[in-house]
């Protein structure tokens, strides 16, 4: 028997790293699983993998997240699970952001969630859970990450008021809070040549002194996504190696 055996999930960015560990755990655990990603040999190749059913589909175009919506309609089993997971950011001070990298920081981070959430809300069943994915960057200062900081700071509230908004339908709507976890959209944020340097340093700040698996964080939203935390909603769950904590 599985956590999710009969149930329904969409994870989008479900190509790669966070969003591809989760959509596998939530697929072996039973569920049928929808990933999304832009590239469509990356999609096509993690859905195999995972035995899910895989949707082209940008959650910064309005009209991607309508298709998306319909695909998934047109299943007829609703979503049970929503992990909003695709996003990311890059580095850049306030004396060097751009009006493109502030666009593309908050529509990716927060455009792109609050559209992907409100066009799934039809499908959503009564006791289904949404998944935010945060970021302990909101929590703290870090040079040259405070437009992403600040997007993620964005999920955080947003998550608090679509959990009062939604617990009439019985919809729980919780914020996980992944510390730095090696994927490529982390390892992409160095400069070449210089990856292991940015890991190493990541990790020495973190007081288990490690960098997380994604693996970790799947777990964390399985816990998120199934009745296990039946009682949690409007929740941050920090999955960080002690480092917003300690
Ligand atoms: N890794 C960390 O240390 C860390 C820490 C805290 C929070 N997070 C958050 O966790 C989430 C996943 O991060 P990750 O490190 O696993 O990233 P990743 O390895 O770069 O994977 C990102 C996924 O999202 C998809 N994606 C990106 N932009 C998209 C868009 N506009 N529309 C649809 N899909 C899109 C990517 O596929 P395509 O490029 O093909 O679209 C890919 O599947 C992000 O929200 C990130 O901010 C990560």
């Amino acid at each position: 028997m599985g956590q999710l055996d009969g149930k329904t999930a969409l994870v989008t960015g479900g190509t790669s790293g966070i969003g591809l560990a989760t959509a596998r755990r939530l697929a072996d655990e039973g569920a049928y699983v929808f990933i999304t990603g832009r590239d469509r040999d990356r999609l096509d190749a993690a859905a195999a993998s995972i035995g899910a059913h895989g949707i082209q589909s940008d959650i910064s175009k309005i009209e991607d997240l309508d298709a998306l919506a319909e695909e998934i309609g047109g299943h007829g089993k609703g979503l049970d699970v929503v992990f909003a997971n695709a996003g990311g950011g890059d580095f850049a001070t306030l004396a060097d952001v751009t009006p493109e990298h502030y666009r593309d920081n908050f529509d990716r981070n927060v455009a792109g969630t609050v559209f992907t959430v409100q066009k799934m809300l039809p499908l959503l069943n009564e006791g289904a859970s949404v998944v935010l994915a945060g970021s302990t960057a909101a929590s703290e200062g870090v040079a040259a990450f405070g437009l992403y900081a600040a997007s993620k700071a964005a999920i955080r509230s947003l998550g608090r008021t679509w959990a009062a908004e939604l617990a009439d339908r019985k919809i729980r709507v919780n914020t996980v809070v992944p510390g730095p976890i090696e994927t490529p959209g982390l390892t992409g944020l160095a400069p070449v040549g210089q990856k292991q340097d940015l890991l190493d340093g990541m990790a020495s700040q973190v007081p288990m002194k490690r960098l997380g698996r994604p693996e970790e964080i799947a777990s964390a939203v399985l816990f998120l996504a199934s009745d296990q935390s039946s009682f949690m909603t409007g929740a941050e769950l920090a999955v960080d190696g002690g480092q917003i904590q300690l």
